[in-house]
């Protein structure tokens, strides 16, 4: 098989396991995916009410798209990019969930640490800003995503720019509910349990 091709699918299998998932069952929570919003990620894991598994599932979402991208990084560049690219559609798309994952803003961080972590930065802080302004996780994931291409291109890492330029357009089309409520004022904020 041919190497970027493999580390698509490595990244892929590595983004496909559903932390949110595994750890809320684990913890006898039942089913995330019942709960809140639906989805399986660090945002709706918090719903539960459990802090530390929320914190759990976010830092092990970011870590299968930095961890694929530093495995693959050791074949070089493209195979790096390759892998994160292949753990965020797989965080997104598990073969195993019926194609039905997160909505990808964890993994986008990791992907981001693993690829040029000053841009991991940059997205970060424009999260937390957002988040604390408003208390809504899903608008400070789109701003922050709107802002890191943008960020990344002006800074001179063109060819990254253009991968989070499509991460970005999947993250906002995973967000298309989130942003209906958004507008129309019914979004749970960050803490509540809607
Ligand atoms: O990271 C996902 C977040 O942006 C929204 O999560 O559960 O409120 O749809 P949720």
């Amino acid at each position: 098989i041919p190497l970027l091709l493999l580390s698509l699918i490595f990244g892929y299998l590595l983004g496909s396991v559903p932390f949110g998932l595994i750890l809320t069952r684990m913890a006898g929570l039942g089913d995330v995916r019942s709960i809140g919003s639906g989805n399986i990620g660090a945002t709706n894991v918090l719903r539960t009410g459990n802090k530390k598994l929320a914190a759990a599932t976010l830092i092990l979402d970011m870590l299968k798209g930095t961890v694929a991208v530093l495995v693959a990084g050791i074949a070089g560049p493209e195979a790096a990019i390759a892998a994160g690219l292949g753990a965020f559609l797989g965080h997104i798309f598990p073969v195993w969930l019926k194609f039905k994952g997160g909505k990808g803003v964890a993994t986008y961080l990791g992907v981001l640490l693993g690829l040029f972590w000053k841009g991991a930065l940059i997205f970060a802080a424009v999260w937390l800003l957002i988040a604390f302004a408003t208390r809504y996780s899903s608008l400070a994931a789109l701003v922050a995503a709107v802002v890191t291409p943008i960020a990344l291109y002006f800074i001179g890492y063109h060819q990254i720019a253009f991968l989070f330029l499509i991460l970005t357009i999947i993250v906002f089309l995973k967000h298309r509910a989130n942003i209906q409520r958004l507008v129309s004022g019914t979004e749970g904020r960050i803490g509540s349990k809607k």
